[in-house]
C-alpha cells in the first residue's frame, strides 16, 4: 500500500475508494492498460462491481439496512409497499405519498388479456418459476410503451408494472398447476391480500383474508425486498448493462433465482426438513453435511456474505410461531428446525466455518403453513425481489459511470494451430 489513499502495484498506483460505510475499494479500472493484467476473482468474493445506494450489509455483524434503516425495523414497523418506495426513492414517503404510490401499483395489478392464453401454453405440472420465467420476458412483447429505457418516464412505468403485476402473475402460475380458474385481482385488498386472496380464493365463494397471514406474507415480502449485489440483481444489472428493456432483464433476474444455491434454497431446505422428519435423525444429516466426500449441505445455512446470523433468519423464525398461532397449525418440521440449528451451531464445524441459519432456513416452514406448495417458494421470493432488481436495474442506468458488463478471462485453451481436414485427424 503506498499511502492511504493509493494501492502501489508494480510501478502505478491505482486509487483507493470509500463509500459511506463498509470495506474500502481499489479502482482497477485502468490496471489492464497500465500493467496489460487482468484481476482474477471467480464467484466475485473480492470484486465490487457498482457503486449503489440501496442496500448495505455488514455479514460479520450480520446487519442488512436498506436506504440505512435496519432490516429489523422495517419488518417489525413498515409494509412492504413503504419499503418497495423507499427502496424505489430513497427516502421513506409520507402518508400522502404512500398512498398515491399504493393507488399506482394497485391500478397496475391486472394483465394483458391475452396472457391468460399464453399461460395454456405451459404443461400443468411446470414449475412455476419456468412459468414466471417465461410470462415475465414475455411482458416486453406486451407492453411496447415502457421499453425504452432512455425515457425516465416509460423506466418508472416498466418499474411501477413490475412490482405490480408480479403477483398477479405468481398466482396465475399456482392456478394453473392445480387446475383451478384464474382470479382478477381485487382492487380493494392490500397488495399482500390482494395475493392471498388470487392464490387461495376460488370464484365461486368470498374470500376472507387473514390479517395475521396478510401481515406475516408482507413480512416475508420485505425480507426478500432487496440483497446488494447478489446472483439475480448482478444477473439483472449484467443484462440490463447492454440496454435490454426491463422485463427481460427481470426475466433473467428469475431465472438466476431459481438455483438452489440462491432463491430455490427455501424449497430445498424444507425438503430437507421433511426429510429428516424426526429429531432423532438429525445427527445423521449433520455426519452428511460434514463429510467431504457427500455433496449433501444443510439446506439454508451458510452465506457468502453473511458470517454470523442472517438477521432476516431472526424474523423468519418469530413469525413462524405467529402463523402457527394465528392458524391453529403445528407441524414437526418446526421442531426439527429449531433443533437442527441448535446442534450445528454448537458443532466445531459449523461455528468455524461461520454457517448459520440464512433467509431461507424458516421461510419454508411459514409458507407451508400458510399452504402454499414448496414448488412456489421461489416464485414468492422473485415476487419480492422484483423491487430490489427493478431499483437496481433504475441506479445502474442513471449511473454516468455505467459501461456493458463484460468480465475478461484467464484463457487455459490451447494456443493457435492449423485446421485440419477431416480425413486427417
Ligand atoms: N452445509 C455444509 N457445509 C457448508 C455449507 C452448508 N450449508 N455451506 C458452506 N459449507 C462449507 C463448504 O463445504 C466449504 O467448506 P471447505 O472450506 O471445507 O471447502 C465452506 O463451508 C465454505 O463454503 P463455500 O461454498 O465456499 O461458500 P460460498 O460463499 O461459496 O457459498 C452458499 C455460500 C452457496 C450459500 C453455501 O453456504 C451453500 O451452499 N449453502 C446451502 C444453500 C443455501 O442455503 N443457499 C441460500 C443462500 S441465501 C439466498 O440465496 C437467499
Amino acid at each position: 500500500m503506498a499511502d492511504t489513499n493509493t494501492l502501489k502495484f508494480g510501478n502505478h498506483d491505482y486509487p483507493v475508494m470509500s463509500g459511506s460505510v463498509g470495506p474500502q475499494v481499489v479502482d482497477i479500472r485502468k490496471l489492464y492498460n497500465e500493467t496489460g493484467m487482468f484481476t482474477y476473482d471467480p464467484g466475485f468474493t473480492s470484486t465490487a462491481s457498482c457503486e449503489s445506494a440501496l442496500t448495505y450489509i455488514d455479514g460479520d455483524e450480520g446487519i442488512l439496512l436498506h436506504r440505512g434503516y435496519p432490516i429489523g425495523q422495517l419488518a417489525e414497523q413498515s409494509s412492504f409497499m413503504e419499503v418497495s418506495y423507499l427502496l424505489l426513492n430513497g427516502e421513506l414517503p409520507s402518508k400522502g405519498e404512500l398512498d398515491e404510490f399504493t393507488h399506482t401499483i394497485t391500478r397496475h395489478t391486472m394483465l394483458h388479456e391475452q396472457l391468460a392464453t399464453f399461460y395454456r401454453g405451459f404443461r400443468r405440472d411446470a414449475h412455476p418459476m419456468a412459468i414466471m420465467c417465461g410470462v415475465v420476458g414475455a411482458l416486453s412483447a406486451f407492453y411496447h410503451d415502457s421499453t425504452d429505457i432512455n425515457d425516465p418516464h416509460q423506466r418508472m412505468i416498466a418499474s411501477h408494472r413490475l412490482i405490480a403485476k408480479m403477483p398477479t402473475i405468481a398466482a396465475m402460475a399456482y392456478k394453473y398447476s392445480v387446475g383451478q380458474p384464474f382470479l382478477y385481482p381485487d382492487n380493494s385488498l392490500s397488495y399482500t391480500g390482494n395475493f392471498l386472496r388470487m392464490t387461495f380464493g376460488v370464484p365461486a365463494e368470498p374470500y376472507e383474508v387473514n390479517p395475521i397471514v396478510e401481515r406475516a406474507l408482507d413480512r416475508i415480502f420485505i425480507l426478500h425486498a432487496d440483497h446488494e449485489q447478489n446472483a439475480s440483481t448482478s444477473t439483472v444489472r449484467l443484462a440490463g448493462s447492454s440496454g435490454a428493456n426491463p422485463f427481460a432483464c427481470i426475466a433473467a433476474g428469475i431465472a438466476c433465482l431459481w438455483g438452489p444455491a440462491h432463491g430455490g434454497a427455501n424449497e430445498a431446505a424444507l425438503n430437507m426438513l421433511r426429510e429428516i422428519g424426526t429429531p432423532d435423525r438429525i445427527p445423521e444429516f449433520i455426519a452428511r453435511a460434514k463429510d467431504k466426500n457427500d455433496p449433501f449441505r444443510l439446506m439454508g445455512f451458510g452465506h457468502r456474505v453473511y458470517k454470523n446470523y442472517d438477521p432476516r433468519a431472526t424474523v423468519m423464525q418469530q413469525t413462524v410461531r405467529e402463523v402457527f398461532d394465528a392458524l391453529k397449525v403445528s407441524d414437526p418440521v418446526f421442531e426439527v428446525a429449531l433443533q437442527l440449528e441448535h446442534m450445528a451451531l454448537n458443532d466445531p464445524y459449523f461455528v468455524e466455518k461461520k454457517l448459520f441459519p440464512n433467509v431461507d432456513f424458516y421461510s419454508g416452514v411459514i409458507l407451508s403453513a400458510i399452504g402454499f406448495p414448496t414448488t412456489m417458494f421461489t416464485a414468492l421470493f422473485a415476487l419480492a425481489r422484483t423491487v430490489g432488481w427493478v431499483a437496481q436495474w433504475n441506479e445502474m442506468i442513471s449511473d454516468p459511470a455505467q459501461k456493458i458488463g463484460r468480465p475478461r478471462q484467464l484463457y487455459t485453451g490451447p494456443t493457435q494451430r492449423d485446421y485440419t481436414a477431416i480425413g486427417q485427424r
